[in-house]
């Protein structure tokens, strides 16, 4: 196998490796797909301003998010079905990262639960809660994270309803695969997988079966998300969830200055400027165009973190240059566990870190704390001017 340098490298292997099925699920977005291609096309259009002649020895890409200490502000982003990527895939990746010594952050919809996780892994990790009706079930929910120690909870306000991937209705997408005609002819092609998956602790959804009444089963992701997310969801109840985690709160899917305001009022720990890596609203800004006008708004009282579209650490820089406090990764991630389980995740933070660790160095800096504005070329109409 030819040495993986790229995060390109471990979707290639990631492609090959998983079921249609499932890649699938993580390479796409909503609708006409325009807000998850410009996620990563607009951060090209920024380029790096190369400084020579500064020493750069003793570099780190050390840093802290919300009071915590990171090797490098890169967090691993919720990710549902991880589970289905690779077997135990979040026992795995949560692994890797507390190894690496930056944050995992498991989903509501994954499918090794909070105490698999906790029981895997030695450090705190944070919770991702995606707001159901059910409201004894959230309850349980926050607790059980309490238990496990989650050192934060994400609140992802951005999945009130579900945004339409068409290649998930028709791959039939479920966990684990229903076996229909197609999906075992192209189950008998991924062989490893399959195999990996026969010893997996868990095949379902780990917080969900078992502790949801009247849902033992739930027949498919779509037909479950569709009749529990709760599309009641306001600012009132973010703020009487964030009183009863009673611990840091980071909230998550905020594009719009007025929205990360109001995140503000709450009393958020940290925001997430975030458009679901370009699954929920199509048509939406990329999250590295929308950064900007947050920042103007909040970035000197809240942490303004960003996700969707990271790819290298080339982006990594360029979140944190435009005044992001720290990043995640989803699919930069979810690539290295479906090529290669826990040593794919290692290999897609190596590749990262190597990648933001030099850039750094041939921009003229040394600490990731001391990156700004003056390291970046904007295009003058990157933000671009929109009549509200
Ligand atoms: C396959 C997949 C599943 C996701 N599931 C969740 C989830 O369960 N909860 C959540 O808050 N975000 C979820 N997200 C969004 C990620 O947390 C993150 O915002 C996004 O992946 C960032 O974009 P990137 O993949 O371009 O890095 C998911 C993303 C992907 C790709």
């Amino acid at each position: 196998m030819p040495p993986i340098t790229t995060i390109q490298d471990l979707k290639r292997l990631h492609e090959r490796r998983v079921p249609r099925m499932f890649y699938d699920y993580a390479e796409s977005g909503s609708w006409t797909e325009q807000t998850f291609r410009e996620n990563t096309t607009d951060f090209e259009k920024i380029r790096l301003r190369q400084r020579v002649a500064v020493d750069m020895t003793g570099r780190s890409t050390a840093s802290q998010m919300i009071g915590e200490d990171v090797a490098m502000p890169v967090a691993l982003a919720p990710v549902g079905i991880t589970g289905m990527q690779h077997a135990d895939g979040e026992m795995k990746a949560a692994r890797a990262a507390e190894k690496f010594g930056v944050p995992f952050t498991l989903s509501t919809m994954s499918i090794n639960s909070i105490e698999e996780v906790a029981g895997f892994t030695t450090k705190p990790f944070w919770f991702q809660l995606y707001v159901m009706r059910d409201t004894d079930y959230i309850s349980r929910l926050i607790q059980r994270a309490k238990d496990a120690k989650c050192s934060a909870l994400v609140i992802t306000l951005d999945l009130q309803i579900l945004g339409q991937r068409h290649k998930d209705i028709k791959n039939g997408l479920s966990a684990p695969p229903k076996p229909t005609l197609k999906t075992l002819a192209n189950l008998a092609t991924k062989w490893a997988w399959g195999i990996e998956m026969l010893s997996a602790k868990r095949r379902d959804f780990g917080n969900i079966i078992g502790h949801v009444e009247g849902i033992s089963d739930p027949k498919s992701l779509s037909t479950w998300a569709a009749e529990s997310f709760d599309p009641s969801l306001d600012w009132n109840k973010v703020a009487r969830l964030k009183e009863q985690w009673g611990g840091k709160v980071i909230l998550k899917g905020i594009l719009d200055a007025e929205d990360a305001k109001m995140a503000l009022k709450v009393g958020a720990d940290a925001i997430i400027v975030s458009n679901h890596g370009g699954r929920q609203l199509d048509g939406a800004l990329s999250s590295i165009r929308a950064l900007p006008s947050i920042l103007d708004a909040v970035g000197d009282q809240v942490e303004v973190h960003l996700d969707s579209g990271i790819r290298s650490g080339q982006d990594v820089l360029k979140a944190l240059a435009m005044g992001a406090r720290g990043t995640y990764i989803g699919r930069a991630f979810i690539h290295g566990l479906g090529a290669m389980g826990q040593k794919g995740v290692t290999t897609a933070l190596e590749v990262i870190h190597k990648e933001l660790d030099t850039t750094m160095a041939l921009c003229g800096e040394t600490r990731v704390g001391d990156l700004g504005r003056h390291n970046l070329l904007v295009p003058e109409d990157f933000e671009g001017r929109w009549q509200a």
